[in-house]
């Protein structure tokens, strides 16, 4: 059997480790300096000679830097002569431009899907597939797609099984309506209207009374907050007792982590390493790579 060496990417080494034990690999973490001119240098301290080498990156804390130093990992393992090569993507960055929205603008997942395809495999979970229905649209590699609401259902079951779970927008419908339906739990999902990137509306209409429960909000990204603070602000005003935002991917950009925490309790996966990563979701990746 072709033997597999685990290699934790910038920002990625809690994941990466956690994912070679749970597949009995072996683990390294990728070792990255940079020369005088501000260039990087990027070495992978074990050998890859006819194995496996999976590479973990999740695109934060900062997406650019991951992608180039991602792009060069994928490369190395192939010059030093890896049998298969896997990118490990728990959070795949560059998504969520995925359409032209002001003339001029890259189609970004696009262009980074093309370059992610000198993986000879992808494997990530709950991408940003809004606007197109598979990564196999736009990757030319094998992707494989994981999505973690049987986690979050069996998290929900464990600790907020007297809850009603909402969805802060349409599109969040396919976590929260689906994690509720796996866990027994009542849901419904709001309407949200996005004017810039900090700022966005929802609109509340529940047939069930919300004064007096206790909610958790559930969504695929976190990222400045305002989609869960816009329905926690509405909830709170509609006599709801408690809120918890649960979220896949916790990118927190800028200070929403603080923000949030002081309006509701925050969890989310640990996709990206952050101090609200709770729920861990390598399981599933162990599972596909074994
Ligand atoms: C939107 O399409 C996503 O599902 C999330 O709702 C969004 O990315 C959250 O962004 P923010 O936290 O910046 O409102």
């Amino acid at each position: 059997m072709m033997k597999t060496v685990v290699f934790g990417g910038c920002g990625s080494e809690r994941f990466a480790k956690l994912l070679a034990k749970r597949i009995k690999a072996s683990y390294a973490p990728v070792r990255t300096s940079y020369f005088p001119d501000g260039e990087l240098l990027l070495r992978l301290p074990a050998d890859v000679r006819g194995k496996h080498a999976v590479l973990v990156y999740s695109f934060q804390p900062y997406p650019g830097e991951v992608l180039l130093e991602a792009l060069i990992a994928i490369g190395a393992a192939k010059q030093q002569g890896a049998k298969k090569v896997t990118l490990v993507a728990p959070y795949l960055g560059f998504m969520r431009q995925d359409k032209q929205f002001h003339a001029g603008e890259a189609v970004s997942n696009s262009i980074v899907a093309r370059l992610l395809s000198s993986a000879d495999m992808l494997v990530t979970m709950d991408p940003h597939l809004h606007r197109i229905k598979s990564l196999n649209r736009i990757f030319s590699t094998k992707t494989t797609t994981l999505t973690a609401n049987q986690t979050l259902a069996d998290h929900l079951r464990r600790n907020h099984s007297d809850k009603m779970v909402v969805g802060p927008d349409e599109e969040s419908s396919q976590w929260a309506a689906s994690v509720a339906k796996l866990a027994g739990l009542p849901s419904i999902v709001l309407k949200k209207k996005r004017y810039t990137a900090t700022k966005v509306r929802i609109i509340v209409k529940s047939k069930i009374p919300l004064k007096g429960k206790h909610v958790v909000i559930v969504d695929d990204i976190i990222s400045t907050g305002h989609t869960m603070i816009e329905p926690i602000k509405q909830l709170k005003k509609l006599g709801v007792k408690s809120i918890t935002c649960i979220g896949v991917h916790g990118v927190f950009a800028g200070n929403a982590l603080q923000d949030l925490k002081k309006l509701a309790m925050v969890e989310t996966t640990n996709t990206i390493h952050n101090p609200v990563a709770r729920i861990d979701v390598t399981k599933a990746f162990a599972e596909t790579l074994r």
